[in-house]
């Protein structure tokens, strides 16, 4: 669904991506991990032409999009929903016109249409009864919820979250990371989550890359992983395992 081949990025003098190649198979989740500042995100925005490679090509369903034109991306970005790290809501905005903009932007739909769709997806993430609420008046973990649900009200075919689960409490981690592997079951999307959380990757990956300073130094299925003798690697199964007991 998505392969990334040889591909490069620098800005200026510093190479942030020295290289890295790596595939996610339909309906697969993979997670990518790295310590802050590794080029997680930079993966993440080369993926949907936010930033483009500076060497190396990107294939999305089948299609290049290294030198796609920005209407060819705005077909990828339908394609693949990024859930971002941080909710971005629309202050002034309520949930449901939250989750309905996106429908209004990109699709033909009726008015009842769209209603449809926007209180399915808000099901999906487990919310219902707070239409009329504005982001201020619901906690950090509903507003992620309720991003969450806007981005998958397009029904994109990949779902690319970054740090899905960064700053939020242990009950909501979990909540979060049970959210993921059902959406992923539930609407077969493939999903690419970058994060830091080792905790959360052993719980729902598929497959696990790790990535360290641009390079991807180890690769494999959550029991490889676990056997893995990278010592970056190590030192991430022993914060998981000391964080998180649930
Ligand atoms: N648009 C940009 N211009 C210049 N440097 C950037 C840009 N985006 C990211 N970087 C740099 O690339 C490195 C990797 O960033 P990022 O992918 O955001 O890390 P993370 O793995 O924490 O998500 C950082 O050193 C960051 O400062
Ligand atoms: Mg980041």
């Amino acid at each position: 669904m998505i392969e990334f081949q040889n591909v490069k990025k620098s800005f200026g003098d510093r190479e942030i991506l020295k290289g890295i190649s790596f595939f996610v198979s339909k309906g697969e989740i993979l997670f990518i991990l790295g310590t802050s500042g590794t080029g997680k995100s930079v993966t993440l925005k080369n993926i949907v032409g936010l930033l483009k490679p500076s060497s190396g090509n990107i294939v999305v369903d089948g299609e290049d999009i290294t030198q796609f034109s920005e209407d060819q991306l705005f077909a990828i970005r339908k394609k693949c929903g990024m859930v971002f790290q941080h909710p971005a809501l629309f202050d002034s905005l309520s949930v449901f016109e939250n989750v309905a903009f996106g429908l209004k932007r990109h699709e033909s739909l009726s008015e009842n249409e769209i209603r449809d769709r926007v209180h399915e997806s808000l099901e999906l993430v487990n919310i219902s009864g707070i239409d009329d609420k504005l982001p201020s008046e619901i906690s950090y973990g509903m507003q992620k919820r309720v991003s969450l649900a806007r981005t998958i009200a397009l029904r994109p075919a990949v779902l690319l979250f970054d740090e899905p689960t960064t700053g939020l409490d242990p009950i909501t981690t979990n909540s979060v990371n049970q959210l993921i592997q059902d959406l992923s079951r539930k609407l077969k999307t493939t999903s690419l989550v970058v994060s830091h959380d080792m905790h959360c990757a052993l719980k729902i990956a598929d497959r696990i890359i790790v990535l360290d300073k641009g390079q991807i130094v180890d690769e494999g299925s959550v029991d490889e992983i676990l056997e893995s003798q990278s010592e970056l690697v190590r030192d991430f199964l022993l914060e998981a395992r000391a964080g998180g007991e649930s």
